[in-house]
């Protein structure tokens, strides 16, 4: 149990990527917290957890909320007492050139995506700092290192979490807390489910998924949470301001 009574918050847990992560962290005998707005699936996370003799909590929270975050935050330490690891998951795509999207869907875009995993930080690395250690992960994405067709928004909100995991490291890693970024090509989560559905080509939006990449199959969320776990885990305290890209190969064609 190599995160054993480790305290995990994982933003975007009731589903998807973040799903998996806490999953993976409980498996270590890390505490999570299982954060999200739905009650119900969040519920479900923890009961699986709980079931296989973690020690889980969920929170539901709006993390574009600052009164929500510091609930969230607040909850935690009066259950947990600290925060020792931090995954910044929340996230959002809509599509859309800068033509097409309103300011309102480029704002929502950047408030789910950048100002969540400002807001999650900015209340939460007081308590790392308090203990000297720490690891923060941010979920940026290949999109926010290449320009992709119709997601003007969401390339520029990914590429600002790379920016701010960056400045974000250079301010606190020499305190002990180490930040990190990783960046996932398309897995098939429900977020993707549902851009392929909604499609008017779903076959071929799929085939174009696949055809950005070098490998022969599209990611699991499974290869997500291990990329995230060797970020937590403390004895990998010479890592921080790393951004991995976990996405077939799809930056190197
Ligand atoms: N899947 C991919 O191919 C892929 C690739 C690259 C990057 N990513 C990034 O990976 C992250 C997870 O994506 P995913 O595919 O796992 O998506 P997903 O299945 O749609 O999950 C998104 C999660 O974010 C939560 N969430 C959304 N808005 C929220 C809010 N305002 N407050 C709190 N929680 C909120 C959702 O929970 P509730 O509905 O309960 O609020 C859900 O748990 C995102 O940042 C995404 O951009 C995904």
């Amino acid at each position: 149990m190599r995160l054993k009574d480790q305290v995990a918050l994982i933003t975007g847990s009731t589903s998807g990527l973040g799903e998996a992560i806490a999953k993976r962290f409980a498996h270590e005998g890390a505490k999570v917290i299982i954060v999200g707005r739905n009650q119900e699936r969040g519920e479900a996370v923890a009961a699986t957890i709980r079931g296989q003799g973690g020690d889980p909590m969920f929170v539901s929270a709006d993390v574009t909320s600052e009164q929500n975050v510091k609930t969230m935050v607040d909850k935690v330490i009066n259950r947990f007492g600290t925060i020792d690891i931090v995954v910044n998951n929340a996230g959002l795509v809509l599509p859309g050139s800068v033509i097409e999207m309103t300011l309102e869907q480029w704002n929502k875009v950047f408030q789910m995506n950048v100002t969540s995993t400002y807001l999650v930080s900015h209340h939460a690395i007081p308590l790392l700092l308090k203990q000297k250690r720490g690891s923060i992960i941010n979920i940026s994405s290949e999109a926010g290192l290449k320009g992709l067709k119709n997601r003007s928004a969401y390339c520029a909100a990914k590429a600002a979490i790379v920016g701010l995991t960056k400045a974000m490291a250079v301010d606190h890693s020499s305190k002990g807390i180490r930040i990190n970024c990783i960046c996932p090509g398309t897995i098939k989560t429900p977020m993707i489910q549902e851009i392929i559905e909604n499609h008017e080509d779903p076959d071929g939006i799929e085939k174009e998924f696949l055809n950005r990449r070098l490998t022969p199959e599209l990611g699991t969320p499974g290869e997500i949470a291990e990329a995230a776990l060797y970020f937590a885990l403390p004895e990998n305290r010479y890592v921080t301001g790393a951004i991995l890209s976990v996405d077939g190969g799809a930056l190197a064609k």
